[in-house]
């Protein structure tokens, strides 16, 4: 045991001012902490994490990390300087050398950024990440500014702060009772020597409400993935059969044999999205031997494709289908069959596309024999269990 993350958890959260402390709210579905606990345990170079919490917070603590392999937590203090007190006094006869402290609110903290505070460990005792600012910065009272602040040499410092082990300890002793923000102003009074590395503005202290909703949107879309599948089929023309191509009757002389109502488009279509899903293809789901889809409308097929992705936590992003034959003409039916889908499949217009083209008279579909119809379907579902 070496390298030791040391997270202070035991914060009131007053400024987010929720019911539960912000440590413990979930954004996207996992709590704060457990994702700031997951970023050390993924970093080999730690040997081992411990929380420190608030008395009042066992439930929260067991619900969002009870399943992690971390030390066992200790209870914290007042302040944020007494917390981290409380957590070195508990590292201590264990033969830790190095330290990270970190704030449970800072969720997103980057591997890059555990290794730059680790690194500069080598030539100095304390390493903290900080960012430069880039806004111009004022003095104000009563709503007026008061003076104009040079930039020049000032940095916003966040978290983790790395420190040796034996120096932060001491430092935090001789400076109990104080109520320093942060670890690098505990070291400063015990004239260490702290090094600056690059932090990111990905490495924000959840504080206020709106920093939640920022929390929110960064990992909006994350932990899904993009599945593509595609589609195939052809259907034979059939004298006194109506035909029925995505969805939508279309007058002509002759329609496609087939065991259902052979539309064509449709099948392509269900096939893509059974593929994207890596679930077979329509046969396997409507056997054509089975007297149930006998002349059975196609719409039933593509939603329940639709419905198996929606099973599995995902949904269907767009389809877009081809249709190949010399005859009838596609085009002005194309808007109707466009919505049709879109219906059949609960998707907005924009995520439907409906294709047509000719074969140049070549081939079966050039020689009016049949219609043929592919299909693209792409799915978001989620990644991994
Ligand atoms: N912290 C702590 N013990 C305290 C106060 C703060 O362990 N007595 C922790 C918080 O849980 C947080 C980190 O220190 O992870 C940074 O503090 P801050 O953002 O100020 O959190 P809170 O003190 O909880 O929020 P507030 O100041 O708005 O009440
Ligand atoms: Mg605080």
């Amino acid at each position: 045991m070496s390298t030791i993350a040391l997270i202070v958890a035991a914060g009131r959260g007053e400024r987010l001012g929720s019911a539960t402390p912000k440590q413990y709210l979930a954004v996207a579905g996992q709590p704060v902490l457990r994702r700031t606990a997951r970023a050390f345990l993924a970093q080999p170079r730690i040997d081992a994490i411990r929380v420190v919490t608030h008395e009042a917070d066992r439930g929260f603590y067991q619900a969002a990390v009870g399943d992690l392999d971390l030390m066992a937590p200790v209870a914290g203090g007042a302040s944020r300087q007494e917390s981290v007190d409380r957590g070195l006094e508990s590292l201590t006869g264990q033969g830790v050398e190095r330290v990270l402290i970190h704030d449970a609110a800072r969720p997103f903290v980057a591997p890059a950024l555990i290794d730059g505070v680790l690194d500069a460990l080598a030539a100095a005792p304390g390493a903290i990440p900080a960012l430069g600012l880039n806004d111009s910065l004022k003095r104000g009272a009563d709503g007026r500014v008061v003076a104009a602040v040079d930039r020049a040499g000032l940095y916003r410092a966040q978290t983790p702060q790395a420190f040796r082990f034996p120096a932060i300890l001491a430092a935090h002793r001789a400076a109990a009772g104080r109520d320093l923000s942060d670890d690098a102003a505990v070291a400063q009074l015990a004239g260490l020597d702290v090094a600056l590395t690059a932090g990111s503005e990905d490495n924000f202290k959840i504080t206020a409400p709106a920093d939640l909703e920022r929390a929110e949107r960064m990992l909006a879309g994350a932990g899904r993935v993009v599945r593509v599948g595609q589609g195939f089929d052809v259907h034979r023309f059939a004298a006194n059969r109506p035909l029925v191509l995505c969805g939508v009757r279309v007058p002509h002389d002759q329609g496609l044999a087939g065991h259902s109502d052979a539309d064509v488009a449709l099948h392509a279509l269900t096939d893509a999205v059974l593929g994207a899903l890596a679930a077979g293809d329509i046969g396997d789901h409507f056997p054509p031997d089975d007297p149930a889809w006998r002349d059975a409308r196609s719409d039933r097929f593509l939603a329940h494709a639709v419905d198996l992705v929606a099973r599995a936590g995902g949904r269907v992003t767009g389809l877009d289908v081809t249709v190949i034959c010399e005859r009838p003409k596609i085009g002005p039916h194309r808007p109707a069959m466009r919505r049709r889908v879109a219906e059949i499949a609960g998707l907005d217009l924009d995520q439907v596309s409906v294709k047509a083209t000719t074969t140049e008279r070549l081939g079966f579909t050039g020689r009016g024999e049949g219609i043929a119809a592919q299909a693209v379907a792409t799915l978001a579902l989620p990644d991994g269990p």
